[in-house]
């Protein structure tokens, strides 16, 4: 399975601060936005990652991973000339999605649980069509919206409904069958002038091949959309991270406990970055995992 991070977009939400910079480069506590959906690629075991971003942005985020080796990951870089939808991730990617099933991550999305990784990997294994991962919310209207019968099956898909069927927000996780690509090719624009990913997600469920996999309310999924959200982002990872003396979405350490970079490579990374608390941390687990 391939990966696609879309971070594009213009952020005008949260003017002034992507005057100058991208939203998905910002702080989200102790790191950069895009780290927390990078490690939701990595955990579902994903090292071929496409990230797709607006053209200004993109030697900022080749500063950042490079071509991802030094994770263990082979990362490439397109560019999304205009915001025109988060559906033109697969056209924009086709050959990078090629005949695999492929995984997309939306740049400001934030998940954590526990058991998070293998739900990913039974999704995986599982897909057949598409997958989607729904949250319930307490602002419905804002989101993808997801309808489920009694039986747990999926029967309708509305985007940011004025009335919304039900609390269930589909999130900005995505796993798909190669036929994705095809599908994003058929789409018109929305009346917002936009390629809409809950099209493609109502083509899948036309067909009878739409899934979607709750995501109980022990888990935690944010959207850093906001100044608001960004900063209420910012406080839940500074909590979890405070008290349980663990970080969230450290991509260094998701390689070295997923096998994908060694504790050598580890303590490396943690030698260049000595001087921060996070450079601390991955000596430390250089010493203790692995
Ligand atoms: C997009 C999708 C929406 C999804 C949301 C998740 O909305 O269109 O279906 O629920 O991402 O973050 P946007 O953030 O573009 O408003």
């Amino acid at each position: 399975m391939n990966g696609i991070v879309l971070a594009g977009g213009s952020g005008t939400r949260l003017y002034p601060l992507t005057l100058a910079t991208s939203k998905q480069l910002l702080a989200v506590y102790d790191k950069p936005m895009v780290y927390y959906p990078l490690s939701v690629l990595m955990l579902a075991g994903i090292r071929d990652i496409l990230i797709i971003s607006n053209p200004p942005s993109i030697p900022a985020l080749r500063a950042l991973f490079g071509d991802g080796s030094h994770l263990g990951l082979h990362i490439t870089y397109a560019e999304q000339q205009e915001p025109r939808g988060i559906a033109e991730a697969f056209l924009i990617g086709a050959d990078h999605v090629a005949d695999e099933p492929c995984a997309l991550v939306l740049g400001d999305n934030i998940f954590h649980g526990a058991g998070f990784p293998q739900l990913l990997r039974s999704s995986r294994e599982e897909l057949d069509g598409c997958m989607l991962f729904g949250y319930p919310v307490s602002d419905p209207y804002r989101y993808g919206i997801g309808e489920v019968d009694a039986s747990g099956a999926l029967v309708s898909i509305e985007e940011k409904p004025a009335h919304p069927r039900s609390d269930n927000a589909i999130t900005g996780l995505y796993f798909y069958d190669s036929d994705v690509v095809e599908i994003a090719r058929e789409l018109v624009p929305s009346p917002r002038g936009e390629l809409e990913i809950t099209d493609v997600n109502l083509a899948y469920l036309k067909q009878g091949r739409a899934r979607l996999q709750r995501l109980g309310r022990g888990f935690t999924w944010l959207d850093a959309g906001t100044h608001d959200s960004m900063l209420a982002a910012s406080q839940y990872v500074q909590v979890i991270e405070k008290r349980q003396g663990v970080r969230v979405a450290c991509l260094e350490e998701i390689a070295l406990r997923m096998g994908y970079i060694d504790a050598e490579a580890c303590h490396r990374l943690g030698v260049e970055a000595r001087n921060s608390d996070y450079g601390r941390y991955l000596l430390e687990l250089a010493e203790t995992v692995g």
